[in-house]
């Protein structure tokens, strides 16, 4: 019998609890307009506050209002030509070892949609590899298309959250249907920046077991002073099928404009991969193109005289600020605090039984609390969730449960751009005082 759709089967498999706790947050609040909310879930530094420097301000009035209107027009489906010319220029000041022609750059709308037609177009039945814990987009959205639970390899919190390599070759030997190793480094959500030697440890698996590798890089432009970003391209020269993830949304204040890009490398070594890669531009065709304004003014935004100062500074900035937050949290005998490298995240996790399900928060609101309740009685409701959804009904602050990232590791993970000194210092004596009297509640 004919019926109105009915949802994809693989829906429960996308999971994305950045955005879902501001569902509940939005929830609460209207269920307690008096309730403050901050956010502290979102890599979204407009939102938090952050100026969007002159220089892009400057850039963008003169691109729209050129005589050809060229802004307003539709781009090459894989990407304005000159923009991706670019591209290759840039990926090659950093990776100058390779071989990459503007065919091999693809444009998309934000890196998000990027990633999910790398996912996609993976031949049924094999699989790509992912960290845990990880940006949620990429394990549920391999996962979504497998029709499967992720297969995961651990970052090691002992170890600084880096990738484990012993537990990358048992996962390649154990499931012979993996074709792909997916990186993300600098790293959300741990703030973590990788070593050479991990990276190369994990070029060598891939060359043993002719796998490719997924380098998601959106992150290379926010490294802390005294640290180095390691470009895979480098390492995987000549050596490994590489797609290398890049995006503008981390790298100025501007993710609103949703411009991310992919440069597929060492295409001649294997024809499979080679096919694939065809297959992923093809699927972009069905988009027509990707936004065309940041396309447009990409080039002038990273050669301006002003860029790598303004990013210097931004990146230092963002570390005082990732420190502080962390020396405030280390204050908490049941939580390990590792230090944010790169990025704007920090991953606290709890010690091996502080959390447990039984633990609450004073909620003055009756409404509120009954929602709570009923949220915390949920059936097998991580003990870490339990904890973010208490915390923000007693203190406003919204942040995301680390089991939300895949993390086996209870704990939380908070965007690090809370710029102001005083609002941050009140934002997180306040939690720290909320998460000890959480702690020790039952
Ligand atoms: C690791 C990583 N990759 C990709 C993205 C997607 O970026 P966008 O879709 O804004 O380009 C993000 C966003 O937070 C991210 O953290």
């Amino acid at each position: 019998m004919r019926t109105t759709p009915t949802a994809h089967p693989n829906t429960e498999l996308l999971v994305y609890g950045i955005r879902e706790i501001v569902d509940v947050a939005n929830k609460i609040k209207g269920l307690d307009p008096a309730l403050e909310l901050t956010w502290e879930n979102i890599g979204d530094p407009v939102a938090k506050g952050w100026s969007v420097p002159q220089f892009l301000k400057e850039i963008l009035t003169e691109e729209i209002h050129r005589a050809d209107n060229r802004s307003f027009a539709y781009t090459h489906s894989r990407g304005n030509i000159e923009t991706r010319k670019w591209a290759v220029t840039y990926a090659k000041q950093f990776c100058p070892s390779s071989t990459l022609d503007y065919e091999d750059i693809l444009f998309t709308n934000g890196l998000g949609s990027g990633i999910a037609m790398l996912y996609q177009m993976v031949a049924p039945g094999k699989r790509i590899l992912q960290p845990s814990p990880t940006y949620p987009t990429h394990a549920s959205f391999e996962s979504f298309c497998s029709g499967n639970a992720p297969i995961f390899y651990k970052l090691d919190p002992e170890k600084g959250w880096a990738p484990d390599i012993a537990d990358i070759e048992a996962q390649l030997q154990n499931h012979p249907d993996i074709v792909g190793i997916t990186v993300i480094n600098p790293n959300n959500p741990t703030g973590t920046i990788y070593s050479q030697e991990t990276l190369e440890a994990i070029t060598r698996l891939a060359e043993k077991y002719n796998v490719m590798i997924i380098s998601d890089e959106i992150y290379f432009r926010m490294v802390f002073p005294g640290h180095t970003h390691v470009h895979m391209a480098e390492l995987a020269h000549a050596r490994v099928p590489l797609i290398v993830l890049r995006g503008l949304s981390k790298d100025i204040p501007w993710p609103g404009g949703r411009c991310g890009w992919l440069e597929f490398h060492n295409t001649d070594l294997d024809p499979a991969f080679k096919d694939y890669c065809e297959a992923v531009k093809k699927r972009v065709l069905l988009e027509v193109c990707a936004s065309t304004l940041p396309q447009m003014v990409i080039p002038t935004v990273y050669n301006h005289p002003e860029f790598n100062a303004w990013n210097q500074q931004y990146s230092t900035e963002l570390q005082t600020v990732a420190d502080s937050i962390a020396d405030t949290l280390n204050q908490i005998p049941e939580l390990t605090v590792n230090k944010t490298l790169g990025a704007f995240y920090l991953m606290p996790r709890f010690k091996q039984g502080s959390l447990n399900n039984r633990q609450t928060l004073p909620i003055t609101n009756p409404q509120v609390k009954a929602y709570i309740e009923q949220a915390v009685a949920t059936p097998n409701l991580a003990d870490d969730k339990r904890f973010t959804y208490y915390i923000l009904a007693n203190t406003g602050i919204v942040c995301v449960p680390a089991s939300d990232f895949f993390s086996p590791y209870p704990g939380f993970r908070l965007t690090t751009l809370s710029r102001n000194p005083e609002e941050r210092k009140k934002t997180y004596e306040r939690f720290a005082e909320a998460t000890k009297a959480y702690l020790g509640s039952g």
